[in-house]
């Protein structure tokens, strides 16, 4: 397949362009907004030109890649491209009317896919005569940078067709995993309590932000503590994407929202892009210190761990994703120290039960409801990766 085709040169477009031309395609980007389309082509030339100081490609490499990526505003070159990515505005009717449009213009055996992080694929696809070549692309935000792809089948999508995107995802050097149709794929669902239960400590009064950054980055080994990660992702982001995985899980309270995030958006307190979120992001502000008190980052650890362990467990349990590629997606998409299952075979199916039964037995919320899952292992001494 030579050419690819991307529509929308916004963040995701034209960061899969780039790395979809890197890997030897000719690239057709179109956009509706003739800025984004400048934009984008000035920000790839500074890309390579910058690649290239640093001596990380050769200026002829740079020249190529940049000469077969072309920026137009018009889709009929379309016609003679063998895979198209969507990505553009996260907005169901929107896509669905590019869908309908793309199918009159690209050749019958082109693959259609959308690089939506929230949507329904099924829903996009039925937008299509031909449902079956439609599928989930899904890159991660900086696409060069990030190694994961979730691949994500439609009910509607041929078994082939999803086989070939993910061969060809994987020809251009990314890691891809394969998530079943449902809100949040396997990252934005499974990562969720980093965020909800973090959330759900402050509120309570347990630890402030810092304490609770620190118990996870010093004790956890996480990279970003949950609350710097929200205030660099931005509050309102990161507020929607909770609150739409919430309403597609028909309200489901293991995903509900936090007023206090809500406040912070809605205050355009959105993290480091406004200068403030949790954290003062001002010169010379007084930030809270973290309490590096061990015993009380252990019970925070704990708690935000299991209840990632919990929804890991529950997105296997569901099919999902198999195991291998839960573990993969979390460690190469957002960076966890280590698998999540991975980690709960390393703290004793059983000892999770416990702890999960225990948060249950003393909040009475269906929120920590244990997954089926963990309760069936712990009976059958099962391990993930053991028995
Ligand atoms: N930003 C992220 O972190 C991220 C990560 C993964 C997936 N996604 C998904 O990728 C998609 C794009 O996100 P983004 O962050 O790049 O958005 P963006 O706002 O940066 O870019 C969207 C681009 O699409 C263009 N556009 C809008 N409607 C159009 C239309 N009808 N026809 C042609 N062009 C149109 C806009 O002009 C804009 O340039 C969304 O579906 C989003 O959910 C985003």
């Amino acid at each position: 397949m030579n050419k690819i085709g991307i529509i929308g040169a916004g963040s995701m477009g034209a960061g899969i362009a780039q790395v979809a031309a890197t890997a030897g395609h000719e690239v057709l980007v179109f956009d509706s907004n003739p800025a984004a389309l400048e934009r984008a082509q000035a920000n790839l030339l500074a890309i390579l030109n910058r690649l290239t100081e640093k001596g990380k490609m050769d200026d002829r490499t740079a020249k190529a890649i940049f000469g077969r990526t072309y920026f137009l505003d018009s889709l009929a070159a379309f016609s003679e491209t063998g895979l198209v990515i969507e990505a553009i505005i996260e907005d169901l009717t929107v896509k669905k009317a590019m869908f309908k449009q793309l199918e009159g213009i690209v050749s019958a055996d082109c693959i259609l896919a959308t690089n939506t992080s929230s949507l329904s694929v099924a829903a996009i696809a039925a937008a299509c005569e031909k449902p079956e070549r439609v599928l989930g692309i899904h890159f991660f935000n900086p696409a060069p940078l990030m190694q994961l792809v979730e691949v994500v089948p439609a009910i509607q999508t041929s078994t082939d067709i999803a086989k070939q995107a993910k061969l060809l995802i994987e020809s251009w050097g990314k890691l891809v995993v394969m998530a079943k149709d449902t809100p949040g794929f396997i990252v934005n669902r499974v990562a969720r309590p980093f965020y909800g239960e973090a959330l759900r400590i402050l509120e309570e009064g347990i630890a402030d932000v810092a304490t609770i950054d620190w118990a996870m980055t010093a004790l956890g080994g996480f990279r970003m503590g949950p609350f710097t990660l929200m205030d660099f992702i931005g509050n309102d982001v990161n507020y929607t994407v909770t609150e739409t995985v919430f309403q597609s899980f028909f309200f489901d309270p293991r995903y509900r929202p936090s007023f206090t995030q809500k406040r912070l958006s809605e205050a355009g307190w959105l993290g480091k892009k406004t200068g403030r979120g949790y954290y003062d992001y001002s010169e010379g502000a007084e930030n809270p210190v973290a309490k590096q008190d061990p015993e009380l980052g252990e019970v925070i650890f704990a708690r935000i761990l299991v209840m990632l362990i919990n929804e890991a467990a529950d997105a296997l349990y569901l099919n999902i994703a198999n195991r291998d590629d839960i573990d993969l997606a979390m460690t190469k998409g957002v960076n966890y120290p280590k698998g999540l299952l991975q980690w709960a075979d390393e703290i004793g199916i059983e000892n999770c039960v416990h702890m999960l039964d225990a948060l249950h037995d003393e909040y009475l919320e269906d929120r920590y409801r244990c997954s089926v899952l963990l309760r069936k292992m712990a009976r059958s001494k099962h391990s993930f990766y053991g028995k």
